[in-house]
């Protein structure tokens, strides 16, 4: 009875912590890049016109590929802090497909 309750409090501390890792790439922007980018990606915040970041879904921004943008994110750029380690690749790769999203919508 015991080795039950165990276990099914091990399967469901699994189940949480792998809900909170398959956040969106929106969740993911909103929650740690947008108090710099902006929620639109603009930059049009404090934050942003003081560190004279471009709007990510300009063509300078957007003509970068994948795997440069990648690389940015992941290990930053000038003020633009490194997420390596602080999101998984998954992450990584999820928030740039949304930088593309809010590209469209521009
Ligand atoms: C502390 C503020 C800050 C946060 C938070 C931040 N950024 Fe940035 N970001 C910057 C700055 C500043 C630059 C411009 C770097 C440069 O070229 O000088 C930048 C540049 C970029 C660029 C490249 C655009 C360019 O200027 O060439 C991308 C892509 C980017 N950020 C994505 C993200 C993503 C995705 C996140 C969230 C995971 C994020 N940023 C979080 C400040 C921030």
């Amino acid at each position: 009875m015991k080795k039950k309750l165990v276990l099914f409090a091990i399967v469901l501390f699994a189940l949480t912590t792998s809900f909170s890792f398959a956040q969106d790439g929106a969740t993911t922007f909103k929650s740690k890049c947008a108090i710099c980018h902006g929620p639109d990606g603009s930059g049009k915040t404090p934050m942003g016109e003081k560190l004279k970041i471009l709007d990510l879904r300009s063509a300078d921004v957007q003509k970068l590929s994948d795997a440069e943008l990648t690389q940015i994110v992941a290990k930053g750029k000038d003020k633009m802090p490194a997420y390596d380690g602080k999101l998984t690749k998954e992450q990584i790769d999820q928030v740039i497909a949304h930088i593309r999203e809010l590209a469209k919508k521009k």
